[in-house]
C-alpha cells in the first residue's frame, strides 16, 4: 500500500508525496500508508524536517467518498490519528498545498505545522454540503488557527477558497508563486535549522479565548443561517461544533466531534445529498450516445424573444463571456428586455455578487436586434417567443432558411410538441428543446429535450452548452411536460383537490413549506402571475376545469397575482409577503358548495402525502417511460428546478426512504378514494414494491 505515498529525500528534508490518482482522496491505504512514512521519518536521524504534497494537481482532494459507510479494517489508522501523529512528529513539518485541498485534506494540513500553497490551490472543509461535518479534527483544529468567526464561515458555508483568499484567512502562511515544493523545502530546512517551537494546531488557545467575551457569537450565525439552512442538519451540528471549540479542551472536543461524525454519517439527510453528488454527475451520461460525439463549439449564440426568458437565457450566455445576439419582432419589447437585463445586473453589482465594471463587459456581449436574420451566423439559436405552437413553427422554418450547417436550432417551449416544431425545418436532428427555468439566469436546472429526430450532436452539444453556462442538464424525453412540468400538473392538481376539500391556500403552502420546498404552490402562483391563457379561456366562454374556477374568478376580480397586490393573497404596497384573505376563502367555501363538497378539516400530514405520493407515482411513470433515463433524473430535476429540498434527495430518493410498500398501499387507496384511474399506482412502482426493490438503489 506503500506505493500510494512516496518518499524521496531532498538533503535532509523528506519529501512524502500522495500519490492516489485522479485527486489523491484520503481513502484507507492512503491513511495506512502516510502513518508508515511518517513512523519511518520520525525514526531517522538523518531527516531534519518534511515536507507532504500530493502529486498531480490535487493536493488531497477529500475523503474517499466511495469507502463511506464501509467496514475499516481493525487497527487501521484513520485520517484523525495521522493528523495526529504529524502535529506530535518532533521534526517541523509543512505541508505543501499544490492543488484541491478540501475537506480530510485541510484536515491533514491543519495537522502539519506549517502551510504553504500553489496559487492555484483552493482549500476548505466542504463536508456539510454532503450533510456531513468534518471529522477529523477540522470542527477543533481550524478555530484554533484562524478564530472561531472564520472558522464558522469556512465550515459551515463548506466553499473551498482561492489560495490568497485562504492565505488572507490564516489557514495557510504564504502562497508561492513557482516551485512550491522546493520553496517548502526551503521552509522546513530553516526551521529545523532555526530549532524553533513548532506550532501545533490542538495546542494553541490565543484566537479562540475571546470568543468567551462575544457569547452572541453562535447564536447570532444560527439566526443569520436560518433561511438559507432552514431544515438542514449538518450546518448546525458545524456551528456547535466550533462552539465547542471555545469551551473544551481539544480531546474532549475531539470526542464530540468523534460522535458528531457519526450520528451525520448515519443520517438520511447525508445519504440523500451524497446520492445527489452522484446523481448530478450520472445526469451528464446519455447511454446511447457515444461519449465522443462530435460537439458544436459555441462561440456565439441567438435567442428569438427578449421577454422574460429570452432575457435571462442572454444573461446566461454573456456571463459565460459568449457573445449573444437578443431577436424580438417588437423595438418596444427588445428595448424593455435589454433593460431588465441592465437592470438584474445592476442589482447584482449593487448586492457585491459581480463588479461594477463587469456590467458593461457583460451587456456588451448581449446586442439586440429585430432583425431575424441576425440569428443566422450563430453556433446555437434558442428560440423563447410566446408560447404558441404556429408561432413557433413559423420561426423555425425561418430558421431552418437562415442557420448556418451544422448550428443547433433549440425551443424553450414548457411543454409544446417539440416533434411538430422540428417538422417545420428539414434538419429535425439539429432540433432539441432547451428548457431554461425561470428566472433563467438563477435557476441551475437545464431540462435538454430530445424529441423523436434529434441527432447525438445537439443533445451532446446541449448537455455540454448546460455545463459551459453553469447549470445542472438532464436530458428528458419528449412529452408533454417533459419530467418536470409533467409532475408539476399532478402536484397542482392535488393542491387544487385539498383546497377544495377544505383546506385554504396558506395551510396548503405552510405544509408543503415544512415539508422543505422552497415556497409552497399558491406563493408560486402569485408570484408567477395568475393570468397565464386567462385571455384564451375567457375568448373560449370560460374553463370548466376545476384547477381555473377559482384562477378565472380571481382574474376576474382584478386579482391577478402579485403584479396586482392581490392573488390567492394580499400584498401591502411594495411587499412581496403573502397575507391569507378571508375574501378568498370564503370564494373558496361557494366553489367547494357549488361542487356538492362538504368541507372538512384535513392534517398536514394528509395535505404532504395528499401531494407527495402522487407526485412519485407520476414520476415512477415518468421512468418506466422513459422520458427520464433513471430516476434519480427525476430527483436531479426537482432539486434543481422546483425547489425541493435537498435534503431529502428528491422525490424518488425520499419515496426510498419512506418505504415503497407504503407508497404503493396510499396510491391503492387514493385510487378508491380519489379520481380512481387517475390515481392508479404506477407498475413499476407496484412491480417495485412487490420486490421489496426501491428506485434509487437505496
Ligand atoms: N416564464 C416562464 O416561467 C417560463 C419558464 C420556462 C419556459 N418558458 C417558455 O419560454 C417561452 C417564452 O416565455 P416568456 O415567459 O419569456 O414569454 P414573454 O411573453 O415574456 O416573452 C416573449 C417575447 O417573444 C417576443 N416575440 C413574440 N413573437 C416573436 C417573433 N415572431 N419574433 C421575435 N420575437 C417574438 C415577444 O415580443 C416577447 O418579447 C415560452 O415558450 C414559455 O412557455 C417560460
Amino acid at each position: 500500500m506503500a506505493e500510494l505515498v512516496h518518499l524521496e529525500m531532498r538533503g535532509d528534508i523528506a519529501v512524502i508525496t500522495i500519490d492516489n490518482p485522479p485527486v489523491n482522496p484520503m481513502s484507507i491505504a492512503v491513511c495506512i500508508g502516510l502513518a508508515a512514512r511518517f513512523a519511518e521519518v520520525s525514526a531517522d536521524d538523518a531527516v531534519a524536517g518534511i515536507v507532504l504534497t500530493g502529486a498531480g494537481r490535487a493536493f488531497v482532494a477529500g475523503a474517499d467518498i466511495r469507502e463511506f459507510g464501509k467496514p475499516r479494517p481493525k487497527d487501521a489508522p484513520g485520517l484523525r490519528d495521522v493528523a495526529m501523529q504529524i502535529e506530535n512528529c518532533d521534526k517541523p513539518v509543512v505541508a505543501a498545498i499544490n492543488g484541491a485541498c478540501a475537506g480530510g485534506g485541510l484536515e491533514l494540513a491543519l495537522g502539519c505545522h506549517y502551510r504553504l500553497a500553489a496559487p492555484n490551490a483552493q482549500i476548505g472543509l466542504p463536508e456539510v454540503k454532503l450533510g456531513l461535518i468534518p471529522g477529523a479534527g477540522g470542527t477543533q483544529r481550524l478555530p484554533r488557527v484562524i478564530g472561531p468567526q472564520s472558522a464558522l464561515d469556512v465550515i459551515v458555508k463548506g466553499d473551498l477558497l482561492p489560495a490568497p483568499k485562504a492565505a488572507a484567512l490564516g489557514i495557510v502562511e504564504d502562497v508561492i508563486e513557482g516551485d512550491l515544493v522546493a520553496a517548502a523545502v526551503a521552509f522546513a530546512a530553516k526551521a529545523a535549522a532555526d530549532g524553533a517551537q513548532l506550532p501545533r494546531s490542538s495546542k494553541r488557545t490565543d484566537l479562540i479565548g475571546g470568543a468567551a467575551d462575544e457569547p452572541a457569537l453562535f447564536d447570532d450565525y444560527r439566526k443569520s443561517i436560518a433561511r438559507r439552512a432552514r431544515g438542514f442538519e449538518a450546518p448546525y451540528h458545524a456551528i456547535d461544533l466550533i462552539e465547542a471549540s471555545t469551551k473544551l479542551d481539544f480531546d474532549a472536543g475531539m470526542e464530540l466531534e468523534k460522535k458528531t461524525a457519526g450520528i451525520t454519517v448515519a443520517s438520511t439527510q447525508s445519504a440523500a445529498q451524497r446520492y445527489l453528488f452522484f446523481a448530478e454527475r450520472e445526469a451528464l451520461k446519455i447511454p446511447d450516445v457515444p461519449r465522443d460525439t462530435e460537439v458544436r463549439d459555441i462561440k456565439s449564440a441567438a435567442i428569438i424573444g427578449s421577454g422574460t426568458m429570452g432575457g435571462g437565457i442572454a444573461m446566461c450566455f454573456a456571463n459565460a463571456g459568449i457573445p449573444v445576439t437578443v431577436i424580438d419582432m417588437e423595438q418596444g419589447n427588445l428595448d424593455k428586455g435589454l433593460e431588465r437585463v441592465e437592470g438584474n445586473y445592476q442589482v447584482s453589482a449593487k448586492r457585491g455578487s459581480m463588479a461594477e465594471a463587469d456590467i458593461a463587459v457583460r451587456m456588451g456581449l448581449i446586442n439586440g436586434s429585430t432583425d431575424i436574420n441576425d440569428a443566422g451566423g450563430a453556433d446555437i439559436v434558442i428560440e423563447a417567443v410566446f408560447e404558441d405552437i404556429e408561432l413557433k413553427k413559423t420561426i423555425f422554418a425561418q430558421l431552418d432558411a437562415i442557420m448556418g450547417d451544422g448550428a443547433i436550432l433549440a425551443t424553450n417551449t414548457s411543454a409544446l410538441d417539440i416533434d411538430a416544431i422540428a417538422a417545420a425545418t428539414k434538419r429535425p436532428e439539429a432540433v432539441i428543446g432547451t428548457h431554461f427555468f425561470s428566472p433563467a439566469n438563477v435557476m441551475r436546472l437545464l431540462e435538454n429535450v430530445r424529441a423523436a429526430k434529434t441527432g447525438n450532436q445537439a443533445i451532446a452539444t446541449a448537455m455540454k452548452l448546460g455545463r459551459t453556462l453553469g447549470k445542472q442538464p438532464v436530458l428528458a424525453g419528449l412529452c408533454p411536460g417533459f419530467i418536470g412540468n409533467r409532475i408539476l400538473r399532478v402536484y397542482f392538481g392535488q393542491c387544487d383537490k385539498l383546497m377544495f376539500e377544505g383546506s385554504y391556500p396558506d395551510q396548503i403552502d405552510k405544509a408543503i413549506f415544512d415539508f422543505g420546498f422552497a415556497m409552497g404552490p399558491f406563493g408560486v402562483r402569485d408570484m408567477a402571475g395568475l393570468d397565464i391563457g386567462y385571455q384564451a379561456r375567457k375568448a373560449q366562454g370560460g374553463s370548466n376545469e376545476r384547477r381555473y374556477i377559482l384562477t378565472d374568478k380571481l382574474c376576474d376580480a382584478g386579482r391577478r397575482g402579485m403584479k396586482t397586490g392581490a392573488g390567492y393573497y394580499k400584498y401591502e404596497d411594495g411587499s412581496r409577503t403573502p397575507i391569507p384573505d378571508p375574501e378568498v376563502n370564503a370564494m373558496i367555501d361557494e366553489i367547494s358548495k357549488d361542487l356538492g363538497i362538504e368541507r372538512r378539516p384535513i392534517s398536514d400530514e394528509e395535505i404532504v402525502e395528499r401531494i407527495i405520493f402522487p407526485m412519485i407515482n407520476e414520476a415512477a411513470n415518468i421512468v418506466d417511460e422513459g422520458i427520464a433515463l433513471r430516476a434519480s433524473d427525476v430527483d436531479v430535476t426537482y432539486v434543481h428546478g422546483y425547489g425541493f429540498p435537498r435534503y431529502r434527495g428528491g422525490l424518488m430518493f425520499y419515496a426510498d426512504t419512506v418505504g415503497l410498500d407504503k407508497v404503493l398501499e396510499t396510491m391503492q387507496r387514493f385510487e378508491t378514494e380519489e379520481d380512481g384511474d387517475a390515481m392508479a399506482p404506477a407498475p413499476l412502482l407496484a412491480k417495485l414494491a412487490k420486490e421489496g426493490g426501491s428506485f434509487t438503489g437505496q
